[in-house]
């Protein structure tokens, strides 16, 4: 902490996402990962606790509601995220979780509890990544009719957004008296019900839980469409987004900030953290040589299956592996129903740079479509404080290609220097997620009614 009077420099905000061995594609077959299997507990409280003995603001777990087609080539199991932020509250004590839970297809009663417990639980520490899933074979293990159009999943979730925070705010701060003497637990008058009726749901309320130590629990969102930038600006207080390069994260960062304030927000109150796959070593040559011997384990059909699943199933099957892309061998993003930001990302670099579909294949097998590079730690550090200090980023989405190697790497190297720039914590300030994020507590909205 500087000394009185000298001004606080902003604050890097960094969010560990965690995800199979690694965040590159053949991580579990590298050698260096973790030994334990990714259905054991441990693997994730070993990650949590590194994090936060890093002084990670957070960490983060995405979900798919469907078992993807190429599980006999690839690591696709994980824990369900919500009851796995459960075990982490206990094995940590600072550090925030963030779980991914979909509005398409979890009830919002169910949502607005889950999360408010592990809220509890944490005393403060618990988030939600906002997801409307874009993966179109999840709609078979919920009813089985077609996936929702794009708009339909927002539109849904516009609803969903509404019912989880009036649940989350039908009980007043001052609610439980919990008097045993007088026979007096809570008082009735200061918990209501939301009679909430919608074109998706009616939801009666209220919540059976009183109201979590942060108000409500941090909401996280990634969506980059126009639907999904304004669908942030409406509710999001962290944003999760992926850039190829500054300039577009620059573009990116100022419109979702722009649309906050016209939403009649604080700008500061909505972070963006773009994610960013660093490959680390203590020369450029040498992580340059750790990413070609990852990239020797990738298996290039797993890659194109992948990529058509981006694109809402579409068939590469014919495009050879070592001819130059065109944009002509993309369906058009704006008819895809996947995840729509994501297509225009990789057609952007398809237009840039021309890739043959074995190099494109390269790209995503790093990190999906999100900021990929090589170096040494003041390499990273230096990349880190130039998007932060040109407006286009408030923190990042720290994707480690190998886990936990390049994350203690990470940890244990690019972490000393950003603080000695004065750039990141060297110890938390509070106990709640809100406190490290520095936004503020809602308030209940109870009496405002
Ligand atoms: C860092 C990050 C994490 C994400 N995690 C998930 C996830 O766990 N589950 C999911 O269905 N979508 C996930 N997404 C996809 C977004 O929720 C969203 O569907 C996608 O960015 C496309 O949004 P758009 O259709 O508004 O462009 C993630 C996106 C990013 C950038």
């Amino acid at each position: 902490m500087p000394g009185k009077g000298i001004a606080m420099r902003r604050q890097l905000h960094l969010n560990l996402f965690i995800h199979s061995r690694g965040h590159h594609e053949a991580a579990w077959r590298h050698p260096a990962t973790s030994p334990l299997a990714l259905t054991d507990i441990r693997y994730y409280q070993d990650l949590a606790q590194r994090a936060e003995a890093a002084r990670f603001d957070s960490i983060f777990f995405a979900d798919q509601l469907a078992l993807a087609e190429d599980v006999g080539q690839a690591a696709r199991a994980w824990l369900e995220p919500v009851t796995l932020l459960a075990a982490l509250a206990v094995s940590t004590r600072h550090i925030g979780l963030i779980a991914t839970a979909s509005t398409t297809y979890t009830e919002p009663f169910n949502l607005a509890r889950q999360f408010a417990t592990i809220d509890h639980i944490s005393n403060g520490r618990a988030a939600w990544n906002i997801v409307t899933s874009w993966l179109a074979t999840a709609a078979r293990n919920f009813g089985g009719a077609a996936q929702l159009s794009h708009a339909d999943r927002y539109a849904r979730g516009e609803e969903v957004m509404a019912v989880v925070k009036a649940l989350w705010d039908s009980w007043a701060e001052d609610a439980v008296v919990d008097d045993r003497a007088a026979g007096r637990y809570a008082r009735p008058e200061r918990i209501r019900p939301i009679n909430h009726r919608g074109d998706f749901y009616c939801v009666a309320g209220p919540l059976n839980l009183p109201r979590c130590p942060q108000g409500r629990p941090v909401l996280v969102q990634a969506g980059s469409s126009d639907t999904g930038r304004r669908f942030a600006a409406r509710h999001a207080e962290a944003v999760f987004t992926a850039h190829l390069e500054k300039q577009s994260a620059r573009r990116f960062y100022g419109e979702l900030k722009a649309l906050a304030a016209a939403e009649g927000r604080n700008p500061d109150h909505v972070l963006v953290l773009p994610g960013l796959s660093a490959m680390i070593a203590a020369s450029e040559s040498e992580a340059q040589r750790l990413v070609r011997e990852v990239n020797a384990l990738t298996d290039v059909e797993v890659g194109r299956r992948r990529l058509s699943n981006r694109f809402g199933g579409h068939d590469f099957s014919h495009l050879p592996l070592d001819r130059p892309l065109s944009p002509d061998d993309f369906p058009d993003p704006g008819s895809v129903e996947a995840a729509r930001s994501r297509t225009e990302v990789i057609l952007n670099l398809v237009r840039r740079d021309r890739p043959t579909l074995r190099q494109l294949l390269g790209y995503p097998a790093g990190a999906r479509g999100h900021y990929v590079t090589a170096g040494t730690p003041e390499q990273i550090a230096d990349l880190i404080q130039d998007w932060f200090d040109d407006g286009a980023a408030d923190g990042f989405n720290i994707m480690p290609p190998l886990l936990p190697n390049q994350l203690d790497v990470f940890s244990t190297e690019v972490i000393p220097l950003l603080q000695r720039r004065g750039l990141f914590r060297t110890d938390y300030q509070g106990p709640t997620l809100r406190d490290h994020y520095g936004l503020p507590r809602p308030a209940s909205g109870f009496d405002a009614a």
